[in-house]
């Protein structure tokens, strides 16, 4: 399989897309030319968030999305930024996204691909200066070009997905995606503008080093949860969570670990969304070979019925997700 083909460490993405896309005799390139969009708008984003304490971008934008959250000025700009690279690139006929009410259709409307977005997680860190994404998610539409985007376009299982990814604006911005044939991460040079390969075929460990909850809500878990935590502790497993998905998940995936947002008081269905957090991060963690689940289903399986619905969210190394669910089965 083209994941043995190891392309060397500090190669550019544009060669890497290039080098994978002959791989596949029937690809014309059109993927290949959304993930470069995906690229360029991440390039843009990180360099605005680099520089939101001067340009007057941080803070709220006063208005709410569709979820009743106080959108932050970045989320806004972050998500406009992404619909005008795809727009550009001309191959991605409609978006969902955290910051849109429904189906935002691009004029582009020629594009195969549909893109499920949020285009800045971790918002609640924008203004601390703490790590925060994008995390994106790629289908094949399923009405015929040329014709109105429908909801089941949108509202597909995340087994239907052709590629997904993230970025991650941290201590470096990083590109981490797969098209389904591993997980390979591009580390990003300012001073070129480029993004370089720099870490191959990523694999989670089984056995995880890290767990991640808010444990602010622990008297609202149901008691399986409580009863993971409390064995967490017992074996001495170090909590860490930033409040940022993408960077828990990212430095679970690397180190091994669980990411757990289960049912809450305020959150009764948890508080992650399926369609633009919880398939892309499934996607990715499966192909790394760990697990994600909502305590009992692959994520993956799940029919989404809304574009904004939650899930109860349990992802990682496997033997660590696979325990938490045992104790959910067993609890009272
Ligand atoms: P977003 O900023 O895109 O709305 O997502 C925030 C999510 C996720 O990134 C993070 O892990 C979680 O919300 C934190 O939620 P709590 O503050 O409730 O723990
Ligand atoms: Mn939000
Ligand atoms: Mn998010
Ligand atoms: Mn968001």
């Amino acid at each position: 399989t083209t994941e043995d083909i190891n392309l060397p460490i500090g190669i550019p993405l544009d060669r890497f897309i290039q080098e994978r896309q002959s791989q596949f005799p029937f690809a014309s390139g059109e993927l290949s030319q959304l993930l470069r969009d995906i690229a360029l708008a991440g390039k843009i984003v990180n360099l605005e968030i680099s520089r939101s304490g001067l340009n007057d971008i941080e803070g709220a934008y006063g208005s709410k999305n569709v979820q009743g959250e106080d959108q932050q000025k970045l989320d806004v700009i972050a998500n406009e930024r992404f619909i005008n690279a795809l727009t550009k690139g001309g191959e991605v006929c409609a978006i969902i996204s955290e910051e849109e009410d429904t189906i935002r259709e691009l004029e582009s409307s020629k594009g195969k691909y549909i893109i499920a977005i949020d285009p800045l997680d971790g918002s609640s860190n924008i203004d601390v200066n703490v790590s925060i994404g994008t995390i994106f998610s790629v289908y094949r539409r399923k009405s015929n070009i040329g014709e109105k985007v429908t909801m089941d376009d949108v509202l597909q299982r995340g087994e239907e997905q052709v590629a997904a990814g993230y970025l991650i604006y941290g201590s470096s911005c990083m590109l981490v995606y797969t098209t389904g044939y591993g997980v390979n991460g591009f580390t990003y040079e300012p001073s070129l503008g480029e993004f370089f390969l720099s870490h191959t075929n990523l694999k989670t460990p089984e056995e995880g080093k890290y767990y991640s909850i808010n444990e602010g809500s622990y008297f609202s878990f149901e008691a399986g949860v409580k009863a993971f935590v409390d064995e967490c502790k017992q074996n001495k497993v170090s909590a860490r969570y930033i409040g940022s998905l993408v960077a828990d998940f990212h430095r679970n995936m690397l180190k091994g670990g669980i990411y757990i947002y289960p049912k809450t008081e305020s959150a009764p269905n948890g508080k992650l969304r399926l369609c633009y957090e919880c398939n892309a991060l499934a996607f990715l963690i499966e192909q790394a070979g760990g697990r994600a689940t909502d305590g009992e289903n692959r994520i993956l399986e799940i029919q989404p019925t809304t574009l904004h619905q939650r899930v109860p969210f349990f992802i990682g190394s496997e033997k660590m997700v696979l325990r938490a669910e045992s104790l959910l089965v067993g609890q009272e």
